[in-house]
């Protein structure tokens, strides 16, 4: 369990150098086995990497366990009840949902696509994972409140990426410490958010042109559901613009740097991303929702991907009575961190683990991905925004591959503390293909 107070948190975020498990966890797992017992922050802990033991307590939602958050991730986001957690979800599937991605997301995410990549192929090098942290929060930022923040004093996405940084750091409130400077950026935020928020309160009769969007939509639930205070709603619009684009950014810039190291997975791509346009009549026409679902090898890239960047390092769940396993018993109260990473790269389940190859989707089976595959959760508390991010991901490959290539300039480095960063940043020179 580690020194008194901090455990052994110190060796949980010890930088690693790789998409290896931290050395932390692999270690643990070859002395222990699959479940093992630690003290992160002051609080026991039981991680596990065991398949069949998470399969059970992801269904136990509710019953013997409930869902936690990290303390930063407690005091950025804050615990909500069980029925607020439910609207969230609905609200979120509504918005972010399929029936949102087919009717109006595909074509608006293509267009802005579209633009953002002329933009970034202007520049003669472009550091992906800040550019794309700002794609993903400008054009979340358009379904969440129209881009009210398009004029804001300061730049939102600069101080996403601050925030972020600060996340995952030891929860210690000090001037100087990163979990200080992000719980700071997250007040100023905030108050930022709520300007929006009261400026469309101040003035409910101003009609939005075009679609409803989601503030719109909790300021007209404020009436039917009391837990919808104007603190929930600023919370809740920092909280979506939070998980839209830092996950989705670091996929993205993921991808750029093993497609540019992966020749073969490449070429495939293009062939794929080609035929798509070859069938279609007019090569001006937008992408349909069908020629989401045959991009079959763009999905299987996309699951290499987000099986070797592990953007989130576990789930985590509260024991809320003792939960009897293999003859151990795990205390109410006790934190389980289902460690999905050691899921990802269990060499029994996927062999050769650290190596980049989509075409190893095509052999799994559906039930063995269900227990050994959960980069978005799994079960009731699925991440709400899995399609969004996959038809995201898929739509920015398909105008990347079919208009443009990218070299490295500089960067490429990789670190996992326990969540995975770029220190020196990932560079690229974009350029046309024709040019
Ligand atoms: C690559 C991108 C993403 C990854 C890897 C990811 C991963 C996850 C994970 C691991 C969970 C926790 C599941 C659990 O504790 O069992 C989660 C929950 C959630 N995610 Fe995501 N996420 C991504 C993108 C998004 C996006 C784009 C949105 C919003 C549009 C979103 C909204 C949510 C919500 C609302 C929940 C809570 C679900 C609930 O408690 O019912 N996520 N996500």
């Amino acid at each position: 369990m580690g020194f008194p107070l901090i455990g052994e948190t110190l060796q949980l975020i010890l930088p690693s150098h790789s998409l290896d498990l931290p050395p932390f966890l692999k270690n643990r797992i070859k002395k222990y086995g699959h479940m093992f017992k630690t003290n992160v922050a002051g609080r026991p802990v039981i991680i596990s990497a065991d398949p069949e033991f998470n399969s059970f307590i992801l269904k136990q939602d509710g019953k013997l366990v409930e869902t936690w958050s990290l303390d930063t991730f407690a005091e950025v986001f804050e615990q909500n009840t069980h029925s607020s957690r439910k609207y969230t979800r609905h609200l979120t599937l509504n918005h972010f949902g399929v029936e949102a991605l087919k009717d109006k997301l595909l074509p608006q995410m293509e267009n802005f696509i579209n633009l953002i990549l002329e933009k970034w192929s202007s520049q003669e090098s472009l550091e992906v994972k800040s550019a794309a942290i700002k794609m993903t929060v400008d054009f979340a930022a358009k379904q969440i409140f129209s881009g009210d923040l398009e004029n804001a004093p300061f730049n939102i996405s600069d101080m996403f990426r601050d925030l972020v940084e600060g996340l995952m750091s030891f929860p210690i409130n000090l001037p100087g410490t990163a979990h200080h400077k992000c719980l700071q950026i997250h007040k100023k935020v905030r108050e930022t958010m709520r300007d929006v928020l009261k400026k469309r309160l101040d003035s409910p009769t101003v009609k939005r042109e075009g679609e409803e969007d989601l503030v719109n939509h909790l300021m007209r639930d404020m009436d039917s559901q009391k837990f919808l205070t104007e603190d929930y709603i600023v919370q809740m619009m920092f909280g979506l613009l939070f998980v839209t684009s830092d996950s989705i950014s670091t996929t993205l810039a993921l991808s750029f740097k093993l497609l540019a190291e992966h020749h073969v997975v490449l070429e495939e791509l293009i062939a794929e991303h080609d035929s798509i346009l070859k069938n279609k009549e007019d090569l001006d026409a937008p992408l349909t929702w069908n020629d989401y679902k045959s991009m079959t090898f763009t999905l299987q890239v996309i699951n290499e991907v987000l099986r070797l960047g592990n953007i989130a390092p576990g789930l985590f769940r509260r024991a809320l009575k003792d939960i009897p396993v293999n003859g151990y018993t795990i205390p109410s109260g006790w934190v389980i961190m289902i460690a999905t990473a050691a899921l990802h790269l269990n060499s029994a389940q996927f062999e050769d683990p650290l190596s980049f190859n989509p075409w190893r989707w095509k052999e799994i089976q559906p039930s063995c991905a269900a227990k050994n595959f959960m980069p978005f959760g799994s079960g009731m508390k699925q991440c709400a925004g899995a399609e969004y991010s996959r038809v995201f991901l898929a739509t920015f490959l398909h105008v990347l591959v079919t208009k443009y290539r990218w070299t490295m300039v500089k960067g490429g480095k990789i670190i996992r503390a326990p969540i995975i960063r770029f220190p020196d940043g990932f560079h690229f020179k974009i350029s046309h293909k024709n040019k």
